[in-house]
């Protein structure tokens, strides 16, 4: 705060425009959206606190860089058009910013370039890897007023595959939109725990090990546990399925009567029905709830090859749990207790032997939900209840996010009134469903992709296909291969998190590994230009390095429009942060990023660098630098890992 008022100092403001709620020193919008209020109240007589909200930042640069419709400032005024004319006119001289711009009912503001880079760009230099965050540390306070009472807690969910299946659309872009969320609050100051919730109990993993016994190979499994297990499980479910097939046979021929060998077909279904798949899977997962050690061993194994090597993919996208949960974690007891509640409270109802909750009451779309299966088994709906409960004991969260698809909508709203109806409000008020809509032909040259990492290799091979078109630069590379796998990964996020979650989009390997467009590779070329133009600047300048941006360039040498434009998307990253955690949604990052791109494209052929004098580069230098930090920033928000040579 200290060097802002310095600065303001400068020129000619003797305090630091700090409206209530507002973060001058980290957020540019607040500093110059405090002053303008400042000022507007001191010449109209407004209230300060009416005057803040109704400064909106504008879409479009004609407009100024605040918008304020006269109207919402509620007075009681017959002609509006006379009213914004008159604020205007009676808006005094300032060093921030000019006279305000009438349109109709609206008053435009626009920022004086000066003053603009002056404060932003050493702003940005200083914070660097922060710059953004730091204004929007307090949303995860529990009390912004008084920072020792600690941060807030936020558990978010995601990814959360099936052992043993495939790992669909649906978990990718639950991983993909999950890593971006747990990014974003700890961004915003929260404390996160992310959490995958493993699809790994269920009478299938008595099916499994079943499976193991008669095709499983200890070397395979080590090798690649999640694709050997997957293979497992095809082969045993066809041998069920087989198994079945001949059952009803046989069961039909009896029908028929004609009674020859009945008995002989009577042994064959006994048989299968004792000793077949089904029943001996049935009877392996009944030895696992059972806690039999053998049987629990060998599926634990299981689990825990197939999480190590999880890690390793999950990594190649930056993500890391804090904890590995799943179905098979919630406990007998946290079960029965939560059934005991639902009865006592008469939320749920026997009905045909099973337990069920009938939620129609509150919402016909609810409909009827199955707690409890005849035979007393439990079910998914079941597990994420104990869950639930289980997470708050341990974690004592204050907000919970489900990140998962749309298919499961009513799974997760019969879960959260189920724990309203219970009057476990303390978990429900907390938890939200961020879900997301679905991957269209999902399928690569292989066929439709099973797993993570196919989907990843395929991608990256795409990409260095496209990466070898360019011979030249394909040859200044130093690992091509790392280099095609790092923007293969890019591709594949930016495309899913470029549209609104709920959209469904369309997997298009040539579209996302373009260069041209909206996609990944044409951001980490944009961070990858900035890069090189300061590797070229030192190399001819060597002394450059050494110097310090923030405080040795001559800022106010930046006036070209280009410049300037540069300049107003850098400032607007810490509001564009502060809405995302609003709209939880990643394209408000990708949008801004993008948008800056091409403020930056458009910008290289008015902003030489090198052959400019000595103070221009310096200035111009310290511009790009300014963006690389904010590209940056955003990019790694997003989970992307931004490279610095392609
Ligand atoms: N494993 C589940 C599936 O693949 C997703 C789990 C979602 N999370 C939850 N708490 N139910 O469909």
């Amino acid at each position: 705060m200290d060097e802002l008022a310095g600065a303001l100092q400068k020129v000619g403001l003797d305090k630091v425009p700090a409206e209530p709620n507002t973060y001058p020193a980290h957020n540019p919008f607040d500093l110059f959206r405090s002053h303008v209020t400042e000022l507007l109240a001191k010449s109209s007589g407004i209230d300060n606190k009416i005057i803040y909200p109704t400064l909106q930042k504008t879409s479009k640069s004609e407009h100024g860089d605040l918008q304020l419709a006269v109207q919402a400032l509620r007075q009681k005024r017959k002609d509006m058009a006379e009213f914004a004319k008159e604020l205007a006119d009676n808006f005094p001289e300032s060093p921030l910013v000019d006279k305000p711009a009438v349109t109709g009912t609206l008053l435009n503001f626009f920022y004086k370039p000066e003053p603009l880079s002056t404060l932003v760009l050493p702003n940005i230099l200083k914070s660097g890897p922060t710059y953004g965050f730091s204004a929007a540390q307090h949303l995860g306070l529990k009390d912004p007023a008084d920072p020792s009472k600690g941060r807030k807690k936020i558990i978010v969910e995601f990814s959360s595959p099936n052992i043993a299946k495939p790992f669909h659309a649906g978990h990718l872009r639950s991983t993909i939109i999950g890593g971006f969320l747990g990014n974003l609050y700890e961004g915003a100051g929260w404390d996160v725990v992310r959490m995958n919730y493993l699809g790994d109990w269920g009478k299938q993993y008595g099916v499994l090990a079943v499976g193991f016994d008669l095709f499983g190979s200890e070397e395979e499994l080590v090798k690649n546990p999640i694709g050997h297990l997957y293979d497992v499980y095809v082969k045993i479910s066809k041998k069920a399925a087989e198994e079945a097939d001949v059952v009803k046979a046989a069961k039909e021929e009896i029908a028929k009567g004609e009674g020859a060998n009945t008995a002989e077909l009577e042994a064959k279904i006994k048989e299968i029905e004792e000793n077949g798949v089904d029943q001996q899977a049935r009877q392996y997962f009944v030895k696992m709830c059972d806690g039999e050690e053998k049987a629990l061993g060998i599926w634990k194994r299981f689990r825990d090859l197939s999480i190590e090597k999880y890690k390793k993919t999950y990594a190649r996208l930056n993500i890391h749990y804090d904890d590995y949960s799943g179905e098979s974690q919630v406990k007998e007891e946290s079960m029965e207790e939560a059934a005991q509640v639902l009865q006592e409270k008469g939320v749920s109802e026997v009905s045909d032997g099973a337990v069920m909750v009938d939620l129609t009451k509150y919402s016909k779309k609810l409909g009827k939900a199955l707690v409890k299966k005849k035979d007393g088994t439990s079910l998914y709906l079941t597990r994420d209840i104990g869950e639930a409960k289980q997470r708050m004991e341990k974690y004592n969260f204050d907000k919970m996010i489900y990140v998962v698809a749309s298919q499961q909508d009513l799974h997760l709203a019969q879960l959260f009134k189920i724990e309203e109806a219970m009057g476990w409000t303390d978990i429900s008020s907390k938890c939200q469903h961020i879900n997301f809509g679905m991957v269209l032909g999902m399928s690569t040259r292989k066929g439709t992709a099973k797993f993570l990492d196919d989907i990843l290799a395929e991608v990256g091979e795409k990409m260095h296909e496209v990466m070898k078109t360019n011979e030249n630069k394909y040859a200044q590379i130093e690992d091509p291969l790392k280099t095609a796998d790092t923007l293969g990964i890019s591709a594949v996020m930016v495309q899913d998190m470029k549209g609104k979650r709920i959209n469904n989009y369309t997997f298009d390997m040539d579209r996302m590994c373009s260069f041209e467009g909206d996609t990944g590779p044409y951001l980490q070329y944009a961070h990858a230009r900035l890069c090189s133009i300061r590797r070229k600047v030192i190399a001819a300048h060597p002394d450059v390095e050494e110097v310090d941006l923030a405080t040795a360039a001559d800022l106010t040498l930046l006036k070209e429009p280009q410049a300037i434009g540069l300049i107003r998307e850098l400032a607007s990253w810490p509001d564009v942060l502060l809405n995302t955690v609003k709209t939880q949604e990643p394209t408000t990052v990708l949008t801004y990023l993008f948008k800056m791109a091409h403020a930056l494209s458009s910008s290289y052929d008015h902003l030489q660098i090198l052959g400019s004098e000595r103070d221009v580069l310096l200035a111009r230098l310290a511009l790009y630098t300014a963006a690389r930090q904010v590209l940056n920033n955003g990019m790694r928000l997003l989970g992307l890992n931004p490279v610095e040579r392609m």
